[in-house]
């Protein structure tokens, strides 16, 4: 399906082709569209067709897990700030706008299900010849979302071309906390990250509990697959990763956040981004591979 093959997904067409009980298709904010996620049990999710973003998974129990920004602007060229913004095919600045393309390009709805305990939903992006003019490669990128008691993303790349292909992925996920000067992050003790606030020097972070008190912007290599998230020392997020070695961890404090347009002067003080991605080493596939990820993230 090509770009303009998608945008004739109209919320009609879509409620028709993939609706049911547990999947709705909705406009939202900046007249955009997107599919709603809810569960019998009383879980729900939101993802904006436009970058394939999820920007709101609320749990039964304990409601609103991820962070969206009130100055978050919902228009096609921008990308969202809060919930899971996508980073493809780049991580930070480059050749391309910082963090790639996907995150503000128009996905379409390819799949739907759901059964009494789980529902799910897949969008997909392929390049066009707007891609093709930022990044001359063939591609097929696809992510499920899938919601239970936990929520889980799924993506696939696909190189479809003739030639290489070589990229960056992370799911740039925004986490809500009350306090982040009562937040921290387990799982990243002993580890070598690289600085991005220090020309991506390379340290160690010995920190049995990685806490935030300053701005930080940090890729550890080779993380393990369990991080979690605590406020006040208490676990409120397990966040489990596969196939993507690496984790940022990422907070613009004070000063940055003056900066940012989309980003209230203290809306820093309730996120931490834990992204969970494959960036330090680049993904290389050979014409007609495949590459596969996941993330699963799960309250206590
Ligand atoms: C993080 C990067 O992943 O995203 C930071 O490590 C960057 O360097 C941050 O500032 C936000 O990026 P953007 O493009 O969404 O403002």
């Amino acid at each position: 399906m090509t770009s303009k093959q998608a945008c004739s997904q109209t919320i009609e067409v879509l409620e028709q082709q993939f609706g049911g009980r547990e999947v709705s298709f909705l406009q939202g904010r900046g007249g955009l569209p997107y599919v709603r996620l809810a569960t019998s049990k009383g879980h729900s999710a939101e993802i904006y067709l436009h970058g394939a973003t999820l920007t709101s998974w609320c749990v039964e129990s304990s409601g609103e897990q991820l962070f969206l920004s009130d100055s978050a602007i919902f228009s096609a060229e921008k990308a969202v700030r809060g919930g899971i913004p996508l980073v493809f095919p780049q991580f930070g600045p480059g050749t391309l706008a910082s963090h790639g393309f996907a995150r503000n390009r128009p996905w379409h709805v390819v799949e739907s299900k759901s059964n009494s305990s789980e529902c799910s939903v897949a969008l997909q992006l392929e390049d066009d010849e707007g891609t093709r003019a930022l990044w001359p490669n063939r591609f097929v990128c696809r992510i499920r979302y899938s919601l239970s008691t936990k929520l889980q993303a799924e993506v696939t790349v696909s190189n479809t071309d003739r030639q290489a292909l070589q990229f960056q992925w992370a799911f740039h996920t925004y986490f809500k906390v009350a306090d982040i000067a009562a937040t921290s992050v387990r799982g990243l003790s002993g580890l070598p990250y690289l600085d991005n606030l220090k020309s991506k020097q390379s340290f160690v972070d010995q920190r049995a509990l990685a806490t935030i008190s300053e701005e930080v912007d940090r890729i550890y290599c080779d993380a393990p697959d369990i991080i979690e998230v605590l406020e006040h020392e208490i676990l409120s997020m397990t966040i489990e990763k596969n196939q993507m070695p690496d984790a940022v961890l990422w907070n613009p404090w004070a000063e940055k956040s003056k900066g940012m347009s989309d980003l209230a002067p203290d809306a820093y003080r309730r996120f931490v981004c834990v992204e969970c991605g494959a960036i330090a080493k680049p993904i290389v596939l050979n014409p007609g591979e495949v590459f596969s990820a996941s993330m699963s993230l799960a309250t206590p």
